[in-house]
């Protein structure tokens, strides 16, 4: 059984795969997933959705980094799977690191615009013009997303099964 040197941050742009790939990490590591979006909606009681129409956004990224300052530091090896927002105000980016082996799933934005459309729980992609908002979302966080990572991984044209196999020989002990 392979097993993680240090807990695994993935970080990315939405529907990049972060959950999927987690998901896959954590069954070849016998290990589970945990989600920032999820502990903060359970946390809150309501949806990111909710939270972003009901507080507003800035509310929402507070509770993002209050999330990260409990978890940094721990002794219990995660696999973190991270909202995709998350590396953008410059203090997330240090908390991240401090939570373990951070990994960039990289993707280009058409492959997003064709996995999201139709997707209604993304508050900041309900707009006339998705894919105008993917990019300059994505041209905007580049250098976040890339100066948070301790290894970029271009995902674009790769399985999930492909993706995980690569990832685990990056993250886990020699056997
Ligand atoms: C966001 C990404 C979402 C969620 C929220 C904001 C973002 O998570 O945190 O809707 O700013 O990119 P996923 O990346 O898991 O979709």
């Amino acid at each position: 059984m392979k097993k993680l040197k240090k807990s695994v941050v993935l970080i990315g742009f939405m529907g990049c795969g972060k959950s999927t790939i987690g998901r896959g990490l954590a069954r070849a590591l016998e290990m589970s997933v945990e989600d920032t979006d999820t502990m903060i909606e359970e946390r809150a009681g309501k949806s990111v959705s909710a939270i972003f129409a009901e507080d507003g956004e800035p509310v929402f990224r507070n509770m993002e980094t209050e999330l990260l300052e409990d978890l940094k530091g721990s002794e219990t090896l995660r696999i973190l799977s991270v909202g995709g927002g998350m590396p953008v105000k410059q203090v997330n980016r240090g908390l991240l690191k401090e939570c373990g082996t951070v990994i960039y799933l990289r993707i280009r934005p058409e492959t997003v615009y064709d996995r999201l459309k139709g997707d209604t729980t993304r508050p900041l992609l309900q707009c006339e013009e998705p894919l105008e908002r993917i990019n300059t979302l994505m041209s905007a966080r580049k250098e976040a997303y890339e100066e948070s990572a301790d290894i970029i991984f271009d995902v674009d044209g790769l399985s999930v099964d492909e993706i995980v196999e690569q990832l685990l020989d990056a993250v886990c002990e020699a056997e």
